[in-house]
C-alpha cells in the first residue's frame, strides 16, 4: 500500500493496524446486518472524518442500506464557547419510517453526537443509533454512549483512516499517533 513518505516520517506509533481495522469493520457490519434485517436502514456518515469508515462499512453490509451525509462545525475546544455544534450540511433524504445509524469516526467529548442524534430524531425516523469506529470514554463531557463501537482508545490524538490533524493524514490506512514535532509543525505545542 503506497503511503506519502511525508506522512510515514511523521508517525510515532501505529495504534491500530490496517488488518485490525478491516477485521473490526467486518465484525461491526455483521452485527448491523443482523440487527437491521428486514428494516429500512439509512447510514448517515459524519463528514469529513467518517467518510472512509462509512464507505468500508457500507460495502460489508449484508442488508440493503441508503447512504447519506451530514457535516457539523464545532467552535473548537480552545475557545470559551467550546462545545457548541452547528449543522453545516443536512441530509437529503426523508427519514420517516426508516432506521438511522449515524456513522462517526470517533467519540471524544460526545457533544457532536448528542447534538446530531437530537437533530436526526426530530425528523421522525423509526430509530436512531450510533456506530463509532473509535471511542475515547475518558474524554467525555456529556452523557453519551454510542450503540456500536469498534475500539476504545486512550486519550491520545490520533490520525488516519479518515481522521485528520490540520486537515492532513486522512488517507493513512491505519490509526496512528504523530511525533510531537509533527503536531508542533502545524503550530501546536503538543498533541492538540
Ligand atoms: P466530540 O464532539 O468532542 O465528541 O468530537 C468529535 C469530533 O472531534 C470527531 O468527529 C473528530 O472529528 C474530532 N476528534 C476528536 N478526537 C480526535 C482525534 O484523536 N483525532 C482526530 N479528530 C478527533
Ligand atoms: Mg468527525
Amino acid at each position: 500500500m503506497p503511503e506519502p513518505p511525508e506522512y510515514q516520517a511523521a508517525i510515532a506509533e501505529v495504534l491500530l493496524t490496517e488488518d485490525q481495522i478491516r477485521a473490526k469493520v467486518a465484525e461491526l457490519a455483521a452485527v448491523l446486518s443482523r440487527e437491521y434485517q428486514g428494516r429500512r436502514l439509512v447510514l448517515v456518515g459524519v463528514l469529513n472524518g467518517a467518510a472512509v469508515f462509512v464507505a468500508d462499512l457500507l460495502r460489508r453490509l449484508a442488508v440493503p442500506a441508503e447512504l447519506d451525509f451530514v457535516a457539523v462545525s464545532s467552535y473548537g475546544r480552545s475557545t470559551v464557547s467550546c462545545g457548541e455544534v452547528q449543522l453545516t450540511k443536512d441530509i437529503g433524504c426523508n427519514l420517516q419510517g426508516k432506521d438511522v445509524v449515524v456513522v462517526e469516526d470517533i467519540v471524544d467529548t460526545g457533544r457532536t453526537l448528542s447534538f446530531l442524534v437530537e437533530c436526526l430524531r426530530a425528523k421522525g425516523p423509526t430509530s436512531v443509533r450510533v456506530c463509532a469506529l473509535l471511542d475515547k470514554p475518558s474524554r467525555r463531557e456529556v452523557d453519551f454512549q454510542p450503540d456500536f463501537v469498534g475500539f476504545e482508545i486512550p486519550d491520545r490524538f490520533v490520525v488516519g483512516y479518515g481522521l485528520d490533524f490540520a486537515l492532513e493524514y486522512r488517507g493513512l490506512p491505519y490509526v496512528a499517533v504523530l511525533k510531537p514535532e509533527a503536531y508542533a509543525s502545524a503550530g501546536c505545542p503538543s498533541e492538540p
